[in-house]
């Protein structure tokens, strides 16, 4: 009897690099399936814009050609040491729960953490629990409210995670990269 040949369905792999100007009619799409106002084409121009000299930093995550996710950071002088504020996580809807946030985290995590980052915050929507839940496992907590700070009146949850620059925090990158959580 012959053999029946199954077809073999592997994900796709996804590669992260830096985030330029063709990816931001994609994420442009990304955003308006993420949130009720997300960025536009200008916001992505004037954020890439300021990559390098601004001090801000933007991947992507690819498979094949198409822009599946991305995430930027931000980092300023704080007043003991750098601090960097992530401006946005993406994921396309269909490719989320597989890893790709926390891929693009690790990766800014790393880069900041060589340029001296000590303590790294954001603001995420306090409806955004899934999210919340992505920045717990990278050391984040939540350090305050910031009210009504988004469209609709909702409120942002500021979380803060100080031990990014600790020797012991590459560890965690490691086993984040390695899906372990
Ligand atoms: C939040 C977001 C970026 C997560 O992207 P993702 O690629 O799906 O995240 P990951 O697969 O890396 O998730 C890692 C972990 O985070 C947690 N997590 C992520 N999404 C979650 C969800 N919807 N519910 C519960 N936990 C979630 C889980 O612990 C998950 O690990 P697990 O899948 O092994 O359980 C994505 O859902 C998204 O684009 N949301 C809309 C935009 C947004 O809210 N961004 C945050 C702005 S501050």
């Amino acid at each position: 009897m012959n053999a029946v040949r199954l077809p073999v369905t592997r994900p796709p792999s996804t590669r992260i690099i830096p985030m330029t100007r063709r990816h931001i009619p994609r994420a442009v799409e990304l955003e308006a399936q993420a949130y009720p106002r997300g960025w536009s084409r200008s916001v992505f121009r004037s954020e890439l814009d300021q990559v390098g000299r601004g001090g801000r930093r933007y991947l992507a995550a690819l498979e094949g050609r198409r822009l599946v996710g991305y995430a930027g950071l931000w980092v300023v002088a704080g007043t003991n040491g750098s601090e960097a504020h992530i401006t946005n996580v993406v994921v396309d809807p269909e490719r989320r729960r597989c890893g790709i946030a926390t891929r693009l985290l690790v990766m800014l995590a790393r880069e900041a953490r060589e340029s001296g980052v000590t303590g790294w915050t954001l603001e995420v929507r306090a409806s955004a629990t899934g999210a919340q839940e992505l920045y717990r496992g990278f050391g984040f907590a939540p350090a305050g409210v910031r009210k009504a700070y988004y469209e609709h009146g909702e409120d942002a949850v500021v979380m803060w995670c100080h031990s990014i620059g600790d020797d012991g925090y590459d560890d965690l990158l490691d086993h984040l990269d390695q899906g372990d959580r």
